[in-house]
């Protein structure tokens, strides 16, 4: 699906809180977007380049929900001085946006149910995927704190690090455990260890796997090839090749 053409403003609707997860939502009728697609948002205020800073470039966020009437929602985490000021805006301020960007998930065969994998923040894209397509959520996160997050979900099984909310240990270790009452593919975000392994359990398995991955945008159309990543078939930008790439073609 292509972009609407160039960045829209739209004033935060919702701002609520998950532990330490923010959701923000805002309207953009313009546009429907796929599960897996993404957006470059910036604040329409104190976006940098006052005095002494640096202005900062938008930064890519996964959709998190589509609601009526072209209400998009998003879930972010606060890592750097982007995400605080994204993390901070109050409803009535304004967002900046461009998208839906990049090539999303592919929906599953009529009657096929995916494994949603997520790992921390990289839950965000899978809520949009169960909403759509439904699927069971396998839910990784680091303490009972970041799992209140699941409430996102419809019926998911949580695994924490420090066993402080269901499962004690991985969430491939839940993966490997649903796959072994059923052959079902596998579509998984979060971090790069997690997707490794993701990949390592779906070849094992011999099942589909769909991965929604990361890298450094600055542009987030294909403009600047920032954020390419190595395939079998050479270099990929992840804006417009994905971020959602299938397992297998990830070198
Ligand atoms: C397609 C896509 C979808 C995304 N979806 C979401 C989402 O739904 N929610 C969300 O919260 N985030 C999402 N992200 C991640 C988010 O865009 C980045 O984390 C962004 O850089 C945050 O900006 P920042 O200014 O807050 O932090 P930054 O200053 O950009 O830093 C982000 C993190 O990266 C580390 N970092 C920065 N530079 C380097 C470097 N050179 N080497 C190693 N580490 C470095 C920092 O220490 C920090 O932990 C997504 C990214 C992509 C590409
Ligand atoms: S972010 Fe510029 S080409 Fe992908």
């Amino acid at each position: 699906m292509s972009a609407p053409f160039g960045r829209r403003h739209a004033p935060l609707l919702i701002r609520r809180t998950y532990g330490p997860y923010v959701v923000l939502g805002a309207g953009d009728e313009s546009a429907r977007a796929q599960p897996g697609q993404f957006y470059m948002l910036a604040s329409a205020e104190r976006w940098g380049g006052g005095d002494g800073e640096r202005p900062y470039l938008a930064r890519a966020v996964s959709v998190m929900s589509v609601g009526d009437e072209g209400l998009m929602e998003f879930l972010l985490e606060e890592v750097g001085p982007g995400t605080k000021r994204l993390c901070e805006l109050e409803v009535g301020e304004g967002l900046l946006i461009v998208g839906p960007l990049g090539h999303g998930f592919d929906e599953p065969d009529a009657g096929v149910e995916p494994l949603l994998v997520g790992g921390g923040i990289g839950i965000a894209p899978l809520v949009a995927v169960q909403e759509a397509w439904g699927g069971q959520a396998l839910l990784g996160f680091r303490d009972a704190e970041h799992a209140k997050a699941a409430e996102l979900f419809t019926d998911p099984l949580v695994s924490t690090d420090d066993g402080s909310r269901g499962h004690h240990g991985f969430v491939t270790e839940l993966l490997e455990a649903e796959l072994a009452k059923q052959s079902r593919p596998i579509y998984a975000c979060g971090p790069p260890a997690m997707l490794h392994a993701v990949r390592a359990v779906a070849r094992t398995h011999e099942v589909d796997c769909e991965l929604a991955v990361e890298a450094p945008m600055a542009c987030g159309f294909g403009a600047c090839y920032g954020c390419v990543v190595a395939t079998v078939d050479g270099y990929r930008r992840v804006c417009v090749d994905g971020p959602v790439f299938d397992g297998a073609v990830l070198a």
